[in-house]
């Protein structure tokens, strides 16, 4: 359930969520996102930001596989997770356990709005709130109340802690969500990159986003690994996405990323 409703989607900004949608080739996008979009692709390329959400979305798929399929996870906590689309993390959850249970949580209320028929089952749940307030969501009954944080729980970052400031304490987040976190649980975390990435691509990037709702920040692979403190790496480690476990999914390969997923660290 959700009390969202369209009177609170911002219609003169262009916002992530929607910017997105219209990168992956979706429909739940408005006139403004379309213009971002479009000095985005002229600065940067349109293949290459297409390519870039593509490559961003083959690796959600086959994280949401390894840890359901191979860990065992049956909670999902997916947050900043964009709009449905193909291949939802709680369609693939579902295809390992139809009993996985599965949270979205998203800033832009169309999230919910448009996520409400598709959800519809008892099975998942579809949040707005701001996970620079972690708990906003962690002491949300919603959450709290439909995960059992006393069991293992994923929780996924993909591609959202780039919409956060370094002032905002990206890791200081992290770490809220991964106190709640029981031995076993996971985090998954993609982010774009400054490593590889020209400056003229990089100030494409800040260009195209100027004026959304929320900031672009890239970040270097040393800032982005830092996140994961706390947790161990799998294997094969924080990678380019299109290089973590890569299946015959097709993926793009862009410098544009990475991506890893952790475990939660046993107590030293
Ligand atoms: C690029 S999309 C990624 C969607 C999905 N996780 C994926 O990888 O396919 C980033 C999403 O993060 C959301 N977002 C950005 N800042 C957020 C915040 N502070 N709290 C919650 N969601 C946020 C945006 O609204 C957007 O839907």
């Amino acid at each position: 359930m959700t009390t969202e409703s369209t009177s609170n989607i911002p219609l003169g900004v262009p916002t992530a969520a929607r910017m997105y949608d219209e990168a992956l080739g979706g429909k739940d996008h408005f006139e403004v996102d379309r213009a971002a979009n479009a000095r985005l692709y002229k600065a940067i390329g349109e293949d290459r930001v297409r390519s870039t959400a593509m490559e961003n979305r083959r690796f959600l798929g086959r994280v949401v596989r390894y840890l359901s399929e191979e860990c065992g996870i049956r909670q999902f906590l997916d947050v900043g997770s964009g709009l449905p689309t193909a291949s939802n993390t709680h369609q693939i959850a579902k295809e390992a356990d139809p009993g996985s249970r599965v949270v979205y949580v998203d800033i832009d209320p169309i999230v919910a709005v448009h996520g409400r028929a598709l959800l519809a089952d008892d099975s998942t749940r579809i949040v707005t709130a701001d996970m620079r307030r972690p708990e906003t969501i962690l002491d949300d009954e919603r959450v709290n109340g439909f995960l059992d944080f006393g069991r293992p729980v994923a929780v996924l970052f993909v591609a959202v802690f780039h919409f956060v400031t370094p002032e905002e304490d990206p890791a200081g987040i992290v770490a809220a969500f991964r106190e709640r976190q029981a031995p076993g649980s996971y985090v998954a975390i993609s982010h774009l990159t400054t490593d590889g990435m020209s400056e003229p691509e990089q100030q494409g990037w800040y260009a195209g986003f100027a004026g959304a709702t929320v900031p672009l920040v890239l970040r270097k692979e040393a800032d982005i690994r830092r996140l994961f403190h706390g947790y161990d790496l799998v294997e094969p480690g924080l990678v380019r996405p299109y290089d973590w476990r890569p299946g015959d999914d097709g993926s793009p390969r862009t410098s544009s990323l990475f991506g890893g997923v952790g475990r939660v660290s046993h107590p030293a």
